[in-house]
């Protein structure tokens, strides 16, 4: 039997690209597992009512880890419409299936890195090696929302919290809320993945990001677990930093950080600023990670323009790949894949049109191949 079984789910558009791609170096690499393929995506929903269907489910229980490539999703309206005829008008609502992966196996972390190859055109600046951890189950994007706001929650409101003062008029109809919900756990479990993460990879800071002045009670709980927890780690300094300060510190001085951690939505945010200072979509990967499992993914969609073409770039997926091995345990080979990517950027000879170049996806993904065979 195999050391590990591998979930693969390409999912919809490029996505199916990008991990044929992936394949590729796979079979390089030679690790010893076990590559089962899922169905998840746009085409289950049309055909079957969920773009997640518990067959998946069932196989991702079944494996340690799994590789995901990248799904369609659309609105509400247009969703129900796509539907075969058999399902149409049975009040199926679409949702997102890599939101409800996230939440099924509660992958709380989400690692997001962002570093410069030397070589790659599309540098904001050649020495940025920043690490996310965004929380990724909590904060804003929890989904605890409101429109309207039921009259008992307005009226709880109004008699616990004095700045509901100024709400006290308005209808609780014409009233949309969004919860920022933070809980001790949930701050305290991704602080510690940026602690020990900075430990193990001999980084100097951690840099907490919030903005505790304004948001006192959800920020101020982050930002204090983050000091609390700093005590455990006295070789690594801890950083403050506000938001909105921070997008423009990143994109002023992005070389003096290291690893952020913040919470989903600011998280999110410096995500993709961070995402493009090296590259953008074809070269930002991430890994959402719980305690006994992980998904790794190319952060970019379905892309569906390029779908057919064979034409996007598999570096963000063979990134995420590298975040695979690294969880894996599998430092040496994760390493030499790096170097691997590294030298095909360096090499500046196969690319594909994000970086000035013609290649496929697939002449991509051997040309790195060829790299990790070099050692
Ligand atoms: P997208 O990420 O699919 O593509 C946006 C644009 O970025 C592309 O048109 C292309 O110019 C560029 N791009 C993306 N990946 C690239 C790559 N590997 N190499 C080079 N260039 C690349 O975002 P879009 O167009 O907003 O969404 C398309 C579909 O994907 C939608 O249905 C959306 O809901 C879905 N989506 C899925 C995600 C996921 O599966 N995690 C994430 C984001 C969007
Ligand atoms: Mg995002």
């Amino acid at each position: 039997m195999a050391k590990y079984k591998i979930a693969v789910l390409p999912g919809d558009g490029v996505g199916i690209e990008v991990i044929e791609a992936a394949k590729i170096v796979l079979d390089e690499i030679a690790l010893d597992a076990e590559y089962l393929h899922g169905d998840i995506g746009w085409e289950f929903w049309c055909t079957e009512g969920d773009p997640l269907p518990k067959r998946t489910i069932d196989l991702l229980k079944n494996t340690d880890c799994c590789l995901f490539g990248a799904i369609t999703s659309k609105p509400k309206e247009e969703s129900e419409k796509e539907l075969v005829p058999e399902l149409q008008g049975k009040g199926l609502a679409y949702y997102s299936p890599i939101v409800g992966l996230r939440q099924m196996f509660n992958l709380y972390a989400n690692l997001r890195p962002a570093r410069a190859y030397p070589g790659n055109p599309l540098n904001y600046r050649d020495d940025i090696d920043l690490v996310i951890f965004r929380e990724n189950t909590e904060g804003l994007y929890s989904g605890v929302e409101f429109f309207p706001l039921p009259e008992e929650i307005k009226s709880a409101l109004v008699k616990h919290h004095t700045k509901m003062a100024k709400f006290k008029d308005v209808p609780a109809r014409d009233i949309a809320l969004s919860s920022r919900l933070f809980t001790v756990e949930g701050c305290e479990r991704i602080v510690k993945r940026a602690f020990e993460y900075a430990r193990r990879k001999k980084r100097p800071t951690v840099t907490v990001v919030e903005k505790p002045n304004v948001l006192r009670e959800t920020s101020g709980l982050m930002v204090r677990t983050a000091r609390r927890i700093q005590k455990d780690y006295p070789e690594i300094e801890l950083w403050e930093a506000n938001i909105d300060a921070m997008c423009m510190w990143l994109v002023k001085n992005p070389q003096n950080y290291s690893v952020l951690v913040s919470s989903n939505m600011f998280g999110d945010i410096i995500s993709d600023l961070s995402g493009q200072l090296v590259g953008g979509l074809g070269f930002a990967a991430g890994a959402n990670i719980g305690d006994d499992y992980a998904v790794f993914e190319p952060v970019h969609g379905s892309a569906p323009k390029y779908f057919g073409q064979y034409k996007v770039n598999p570096t963000a997926t063979l990134q995420a790949v590298r975040l695979m091995l690294e969880w894996l345990g599998e430092e040496e080979k994760a390493d030499r894949l790096d170097r691997a990517i590294a030298l095909n950027i360096k090499e500046n000879k196969i690319k594909t049109y994000d970086v000035g170049g013609a290649s496929t996806t697939l002449e991509v993904a051997k040309n790195i191949a060829k790299f990790y065979k070099q050692g």
